[in-house]
C-alpha cells in the first residue's frame, strides 16, 4: 500500500498529564516504532500559533515551548525518523492558513462545537472565566482552518485524532476538497482519521469528568513530571468506593474503573498481546483483568481493593514514567541539543512546507 504521512499536533501549554501521555503522546510513539518497517512519513508539531489564540503570558510560553519538544523526545519520538518541530517556525503555516480562511465560510466556522463552547463559557460571565465573548479572537475563530492548514501543508493522508476532534478534521476534509476542485484537481489528499485506541482518561477526584490541566484541583491528574512521592498521593486521593471487590463498571464505579483502565493501559495483563487491533473491547477487558487478578489476591490476603489497586497503579505510574523522567532531567541539562533537534525538526518541515507553498501560490494565481 502507499505509504502514508501522517500528521499530528499538540500545543505547548503545560507538562502534559496522564491523560495526554495516553490519549495522545503514547500512540505516537507508537505509530513511529509501527513505522520502521514502512516509508510512512511522520510529522509531529508543537502548535505555537494555536496557543497563542487565548490569552497567553509570554515567557510562559517560550518555556512550556521548549519543554514541550523536550517531553516529546523524552518519551521515545526520534528526531531522526519523525519530523519533530516547532509550527511557528515554519511561516508557510500561516500564509497556508490564509489562502484557506478565503475558502472557509463563516457559517461553517460558527458551527464548529469547540468555537460554540468556548462562545458559550464566555457568554457565561461567571468568576472561572476571565475572558468576556467580545474578547474572543478572530483567531479562535478560524482555529480549525490554521489546523486545517497543519495538515494539508505536509498533504498528510492520517491524523491521529482523539473523538473530540473529529469534526475539525472533517473541515480539513472539506476544506482540501473545496481547494482541489477550486484550483488543482486531487492536490490534497482528504485526510482520514487514526482513532486512538486509548479511552479517555478521567479526573482522579471527579471520575465524571476528563482529567484536565486546566481544571481547578491540581490532585485531579498526574503530571508526567510527579516524583514518585507526588504520584503516590495523589492516586491514595483518588476517588474510590467501600466495596470489598474490584469490577470494571465505568457507570456505577467510575473511579475504580478509571484507575483500573489506568492500570491496565500502562501494563497491559495480557503478556505477549501482538498489540494488534487493539481497541475499547480490548481495553475493557484488559480493565477486568486486572480486576480479576488483584481480586485473587483481596481473597488470599483481605487487603482493602482499594488500597490494593492503588498501591498497583502508583508502582506502574512510577515505572512508566522514570525512564522519562531521566530522558527529561538529561536534556534539560542540554539546551544546545534540544536546539539542535529544533532546527534539525524546522529545516525537514520547511523543505516541505515550501514545496507546498510554491505550487499553492501559482495553482492559486499568486
Ligand atoms: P487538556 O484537555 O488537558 O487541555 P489538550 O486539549 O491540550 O489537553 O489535549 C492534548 C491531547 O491530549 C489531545 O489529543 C487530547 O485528545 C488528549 N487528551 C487530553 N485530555 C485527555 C484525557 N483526559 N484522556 C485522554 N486523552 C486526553
Ligand atoms: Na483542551
Amino acid at each position: 500500500s502507499r505509504p502514508k504521512v501522517i500528521f499530528s499536533g499538540i500545543q505547548p501549554t503545560g507538562i502534559p498529564h496522564l491523560g495526554n501521555y495516553l490519549g495522545a503522546l503514547r500512540n505516537w510513539v507508537d505509530l513511529q516504532n509501527a513505522s520502521l518497517s514502512t516509508s510512512d512519513e511522520l510529522y509531529f508539531s508543537i502548535v505555537g500559533y494555536h496557543a497563542i489564540t487565548m490569552p497567553q503570558q509570554p515567557a510562559r510560553l517560550r518555556t512550556e515551548r521548549s519543554d514541550m519538544m523536550a517531553t516529546l523526545l523524552a518519551i521515545g519520538l526520534d528526531p531522526h525518523r519523525c519530523t519533530i518541530f516547532h509550527q511557528d517556525q515554519v511561516p508557510e503555516h500561516t500564509e497556508l492558513a490564509w489562502i484557506l480562511n478565503c475558502i472557509t465560510s463563516m457559517g461553517k466556522l460558527n458551527r464548529m462545537t469547540t468555537w460554540k463552547s468556548k462562545l458559550a463559557t464566555a457568554k457565561n460571565v461567571s468568576d472561572t472565566t476571565d475572558v468576556d465573548d467580545k474578547d474572543l479572537s478572530l483567531g479562535l475563530f478560524a482555529y480549525p482552518v490554521l489546523q486545517a492548514a497543519d495538515i494539508l501543508l505536509y498533504r498528510a493522508t492520517h491524523v491521529p485524532v482523539g473523538e473530540d476532534q473529529i469534526q475539525h478534521l472533517e473541515l480539513s476534509r472539506d476544506l482540501a476538497d473545496a481547494y482541489n476542485r477550486r484550483f488543482e484537481k486531487r492536490f490534497f489528499p482528504l485526510p482520514k482519521h487514526i482513532i486512538t485506541p486509548t479511552k479517555r482518561v478521567l479526573s482522579l477526584r471527579d471520575p465524571k469528568s476528563k482529567m484536565s490541566k486546566s481544571a481547578p484541583d491540581a490532585n485531579s491528574r498526574v503530571l508526567i513530571t510527579d516524583t514518585p512521592r507526588e504520584v503516590e498521593r495523589k492516586v491514595k486521593k483518588a476517588v474510590t468506593d467501600a466495596e470489598r471487590s474490584l469490577r470494571y463498571d465505568p457507570v456505577e464505579r467510575a473511579g475504580v474503573s478509571n484507575l483500573l483502565s489506568i492500570l491496565a493501559a500502562l501494563r497491559p495483563p495480557t503478556q505477549g498481546n501482538t498489540g494488534e487491533g487493539e481497541g475499547e473491547g480490548e481495553a475493557k477487558q484488559d480493565a477486568q483483568l486486572w480486576a480479576d487478578r488483584l481480586n485473587a489476591e483481596i481473597e488470599a490476603t483481605g487487603a482493602s481493593s482499594g488500597q490494593l489497586l492503588k498501591a498497583t497503579l502508583t508502582e506502574a505510574v512510577v515505572e512508566t514514567l522514570r525512564p522519562i523522567q531521566e530522558e527529561l532531567e538529561r536534556l534539560r541539562k542540554d539546551p544546545g541539543y534540544l536546539h539542535q533537534m529544533e532546527q534539525l525538526g524546522r529545516d525537514k518541515a520547511q523543505t516541505v512546507a515550501r514545496r507546498t507553498m510554491s505550487q499553492v501560490r501559482k495553482s492559486v494565481g499568486l
